[in-house]
Order: structure tokens, then C-alpha cells, then sequence
């Protein structure tokens, strides 16, 4: 049964036809008043689908311009205007720069956690769910893999065909966890499985049973027919599984596994931006906009199928 506030937005979203599109990482509340969950990669595709005149991201501040960049004649909101992904943030233009005049003849590939300014400059995104089929499908074989170290280096390992270069970004969300800590909790439950995302260093993913995207590992909980997991990634993924499996026991891979900036939206940020007492609307200009698409559309070229 919805809450007071989730019907106020349900009504005010029908009346303004607004679209409210999620990422997993957000809360529950928030979850069941959105009209599409996902994934970084499914947010993307559905953005191009959403009939609506306004998307609202409840989500990060990259993931809101990826809607806008796709849909120029919307409205964008992103409810939280600090929302923000340090990652995003790890790599700037004059440092890309740098690097495509020292890796010249490389592709620039893309993780989606970038700033508009800086697809610019990048000729394919890819997100942890698409990273693998896109880059085996790109006629390139040289490859320099922006911001994620620990992405790039677990797709290098997949891709042996291709030559691929990273560099020193990484989430400091995930990237803080080591093999022991993994160990510490594979021994507090010997009997669960440990799924976790590509953004975690080598040393976390090399001791898991399951590697994916977040709703790749939600997938993958669900249709399991184990019934104890270690999660290995934001801890709302543990939330998430344990109201939608209650029958089945989910644990984090620590209790402080916490994005902050995603978990900065609350269910009543969704409310006072539909209010219009808060919230910020996504203005690109025309140019970075047309520029930063060309990767985009790469990315849904290549992934899609
Ligand atoms: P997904 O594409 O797996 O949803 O990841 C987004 C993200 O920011 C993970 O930290
Ligand atoms: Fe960015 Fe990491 Fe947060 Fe994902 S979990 S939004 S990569 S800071």
C-alpha cells in the first residue's frame, strides 16, 4: 500500500506527465513510485522510450544528462542537484587530452559514469552490464578505458583479443574493499554466495561466485535456487532483494557500503521537485550536447541486441 507522500507524487507525476525513471541504488519508497527501474544501461534505453513531456532522474547527476542528451525536447529534472558520482568527475577533458595524444591511435571508450563535456571527446560509452558485448563488437582493437581501472581491467581480462589501456579512476564506493574483507565475510557465511560488481578492485572480484551490473546481480539472486547471498555492492541491492525474496537471506559485504550521493534523493525530494520548491532541470548547450550523442547512440548501436 502506497504511503501519503508516494500517492501526492503519483497524483502530481499523472498531472504533469512526468516520467520518473530510477536507478537500483535508490530506496525502496522510491522504487515503487517510479515508472521504470534499472540499471545504467536499461535507464538509457528507456529514456528514448518515455512518451512523457518531463523525465525526472532519481539517480545521479551523469545519468540526467544522458537523458537530456538523448531527449533535447524534454524536460529533465534531477530532484537532488548535489547528486553527483566522484567518478564522473576522476577524469576532465584536459587530462583526456593528454592521454589521446599519448595513445593516438586508441579508441576512447567511455564508462557511462562521465560528464557531457567529457563524451565529447569519447567515441563509445559503454555501462557494467554492456562493456563486454560492445567492446567484441567494436572493429577497433586498440582501446583506452576511461574513468573505472577496476571495470577496464575486468573487461581487459575477457577481451583478450584487445589491447586495452586504463587509467586511475575508480568508485569510492566499491573500489574501498579488499580481498580480506571479502574473506571476512565469505567466512561469517560459508554457505552464501558472493555477487558483486565490476567496480570492485581485482581482489574482491577475483574471490566472487557472480559478477554483474546491479540488476544483473539482482537477476541473478532471484533466479537462483541458492538462498543465502553476500552483496557486493550498494547497499540498497540488499534491500531491494530481501523485500522482493523474502524467503531467501541477503548480506552486505560491509554495512558501510553506501553511496552517498545516490542515496542523497529521498522520496521527499521526488515530492518538492514536483512542487517545483527544489530539484534542478538538466540545460546542456546545443553543441556539448550534439557532441557528447555521438558516443551514446554508439553505445545503444553496439549493446542493444
Ligand atoms: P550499473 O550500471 O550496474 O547500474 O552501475 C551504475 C553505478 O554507478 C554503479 O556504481
Ligand atoms: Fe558513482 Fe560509485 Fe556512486 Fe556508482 S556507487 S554512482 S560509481 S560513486
Amino acid at each position: 500500500m502506497l504511503s501519503d507522500i508516494q500517492r501526492k507524487i503519483t497524483e502530481l507525476k499523472k498531472e504533469q506527465d512526468v516520467c520518473i525513471l530510477a536507478h537500483c541504488y535508490q530506496t525502496h519508497d522510491i522504487l515503487e513510485i517510479a515508472d521504470y527501474v534499472g540499471d545504467s544501461f536499461g535507464l538509457a534505453q528507456q529514456a528514448e522510450k518515455a512518451p512523457n513531456k518531463t523525465v525526472m532522474m532519481c539517480g545521479v547527476r551523469f545519468m540526467a544528462e544522458t537523458v537530456k542528451i538523448l531527449c533535447p525536447e524534454k524536460r529533465v529534472l534531477l530532484p537532488e542537484p548535489d547528486a553527483g558520482c566522484p567518478m564522473a568527475e576522476a577524469v576532465d577533458k584536459d587530462m583526456l587530452l593528454q592521454l589521446k595524444e599519448k595513445y593516438k591511435d586508441y579508441a576512447v571508450v567511455a564508462y557511462i559514469n562521465t560528464t557531457a563535456d567529457l563524451k565529447t571527446e569519447c567515441d563509445v560509452c559503454v555501462t557494467s552490464s554492456s562493456a563486454k558485448k560492445i567492446i567484441e563488437r567494436m572493429p577497433e582493437d586498440k582501446i583506452l578505458f576511461i574513468p573505472d581501472r577496476n571495470l577496464g581491467g575486468f573487461i581487459a581480462k575477457q577481451c583478450p583479443e584487445k589491447t586495452i589501456v586504463t587509467v586511475q579512476g575508480c568508485c569510492p564506493t566499491h573500489a574501498q574493499y579488499n580481498g580480506k574483507d571479502a574473506e571476512r565475510a565469505k567466512s561469517a557465511h560459508p554457505n552464501a554466495l558472493l555477487l558483486v560488481h565490476p567496480e570492485c578492485s581485482p581482489e574482491v572480484t577475483a574471490l566472487a561466485d557472480f559478477i554483474g551490473s546491479t540488476t544483473e546481480i539482482m537477476d541473478y539472486a532471484k533466479k537462483s535456487d541458492r538462498r543465502e547471498f553476500i552483496i557486493g555492492t550498494e547497499n540498497s541491492i540488499v534491500q531491494h532483494l530481501g523485500i522482493d525474496c523474502p524467503e531467501k537471506r541477503f548480506y552486505p559485504l560491509s554495512k558501510n557500503f553506501i553511496c552517498p550521493n545516490m542515496q542523497l534523493t529521498k522520496i521527499a525530494s521526488v515530492l518538492h521537485c514536483l512542487e517545483g520548491t527544489d530539484g534542478e532541470e538538466i540545460i546542456l548547450d546545443e553543441q556539448t550536447r550534439v557532441a557528447a550523442k555521438r558516443c551514446i547512440d554508439r553505445m545503444l548501436e553496439l549493446g542493444n541486441g
